[in-house]
């Protein structure tokens, strides 16, 4: 047994501090009643002290009635201990130092009075909208145990440091390979980062490519999260309206007067509107990051769940000039906790971004990017994405469905092509927040779109994840929706 025990050579005699810290410990509980001590010469040799100092100190502590010995078995706490002795004031183990005031960094300070942790939902409705989750239910969690089980038990290779920090070579083959195929992304696996998710991306990059009052140009409205970690640096934020084939790049060019040093966008499937970037936008974005020098943020988080037509290929694969940084997550078509996503950088930024990334977390851990290797590479990744494609599709077709048999023109239905959630504009006389309690009084979720706007406005447009509600939960939501929205209620204050 350990026990941490702090002697100092400058102090009182040792005998006299190791029976002050054990008596210590035992008034306070940390040892408690029955415990076996270590013998006098294994507490000698891991504190690094002679033998006869610990004698004397166990002696102190017999005599004093805290401890007791059995012969031939060892040293005990006494388990009888004085009721007053244990009722009595805990010791004092460490002086209370009071704390001085802290002094934040610039980040700390923008942090402390921007970005907070999103508070987790206390009460969950019972059918929400909220957007966010995957089916859980649908994911193959069998297979995934036992691929854990048996790369738990094949080697010891994952226990240690990863000398890569890039991540785990045959992940980022297995990557590289699924993206080309998938995605049309064009890059080698020595350009692929293991990221701990997009968000982890994000701020490597801000960390590498922005100094304090650079400008990033943003959708708007587009992806809070990534919006928060821009402003957190300290950048300048540059937004750029989205219309019905996704980002407005014409608008992005009248801005020659500004010094762009990155524009982030969601070109499959822009968040929250669902718009998809045009192939003309596509080569004038990545013509006008030529000109200016500026590189793009691709954020691909699920353009794997396109329904009707083909998946769009990544902006990346169309550039030529090494302008697109792209990144991809696991969140989506996995599942949020795996914390698995990647970066695909230009060659002439690999080597700074692998520096960063061993300073800051060293690399992913290796069990789970294992896991996640043998899962695409047996094909496990397509078929649970096409088997989820289709599951959405159909929750998504019902769930259009209800909105325009409740709410008929009263609800204008857009970004349903793709992902998992769509975008509706309520029609109403009640206000957003109005909608949001009333909807939350017959235990359904709603998120509104307000936030991801640069200035929010309450436009009464909703984000309707789908994903993890089932058919009839769908209908049933909106069914109970219509009935609140309906309703004549008297405001509330
Ligand atoms: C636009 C966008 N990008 C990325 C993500 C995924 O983030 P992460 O990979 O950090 O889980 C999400 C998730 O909601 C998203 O909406």
């Amino acid at each position: 047994m350990d026990i941490a025990i702090n002697l100092n050579a400058n102090s009182l005699p040792l005998h006299q501090q190791l029976y002050e810290e054990l008596r210590a410990c035992i008034l306070t509980g940390k040892l408690s009643p029955g415990t076996r001590i270590p013998s006098t010469r294994a507490m000698a040799k891991s504190l690094n002290i002679s033998r006869s100092t610990v004698t004397q100190s166990y002696e102190q502590l017999l005599s004093e009635g805290y401890l007791e010995t059995t012969i031939g078995s060892g040293t005990y706490i006494c388990t009888q201990l004085p009721d007053d002795l244990l009722h009595s004031k805990p010791v004092e183990v460490t002086e209370k130092i009071s704390s001085p005031p802290i002094k934040l960094s610039k980040y700390g300070k923008i942090l402390a009075n921007t970005a907070n942790v999103p508070r987790v939902c206390e009460v969950e409705e019972e059918i929400s909208f909220r957007y966010g989750r995957p089916a859980f239910n649908e994911f193959p969690i069998k297979l995934w145990r036992s691929l854990l089980s048996k790369h738990c038990g094949a080697s010891l290779e994952w226990l240690d440091y990863s000398i890569e920090p890039l991540g785990y070579k045959p992940l980022r083959c297995a990557i590289a390979n699924y993206i080309s195929r998938a995605r049309a992304v064009n890059c080698t696996p020595e350009q692929i980062l293991i990221t701990n998710g997009t968000q982890q991306a994000l701020d490597l990059i801000m960390r590498l490519l922005i100094e304090p009052g650079n400008t990033i140009a943003l959708e708007d409205p587009g992806y809070l999260s990534a919006r928060l970690i821009f402003e957190t640096h300290g950048a300048n934020l540059l937004a750029i309206p989205v219309d019905d084939s996704g980002l407005v790049v014409s608008k992005l060019e009248s801005h020659s007067n500004h010094d762009i040093r990155l524009v982030y966008v969601t070109p499959s499937h822009q968040f929250p509107t669902g718009a998809v970037l045009s192939l003309p936008r596509r080569l004038e974005l990545l013509a006008w990051a030529i000109q200016t020098g500026a590189l793009i943020i691709e954020d691909d988080y699920d353009s794997e769940y396109r329904y009707g037509d083909r998946p769009i290929p990544a902006l990346q694969g169309l550039d030529k000039s090494e302008s697109v940084l792209y990144i991809g997550t696991f969140s989506k078509v996995l599942f949020p906790s795996l914390r698995i996503g990647y970066l695909v950088l230009p060659k002439n930024l690999v080597s700074i971004f692998t520096r960063a990334k061993w300073l800051s977390d060293r690399h992913l851990p290796i069990l789970e990017q294992q896991v996640l290797t043998e899962f695409i590479e047996q094909g496990h990744l397509e078929r649970h994405i096409r088997k989820m494609r289709s599951i959405y599709d159909q929750r998504r077709q019902v769930l259009v469905q209800a909105l325009h048999s409740h709410f008929g023109e009263k609800a204008t239905v857009f970004g349903d092509k793709a992902g998992l959630h769509v975008m509706v504009h309520l029609q109403t006389h009640l206000s957003e927040n109005e909608i949001i309690e009333r909807a939350q009084q017959v235990g359904v979720g709603m998120m509104s779109a307000s936030t991801q706007y640069l200035k929010p406005t309450s436009k009464n447009e909703f984000i309707f994840g789908y994903g993890e509600l089932d058919e009839q939960q769908l209908v049933e939501g909106v069914r109970r929706l219509k009935t609140v929205v309906d309703t004549n209620i008297s405001k509330t204050t």
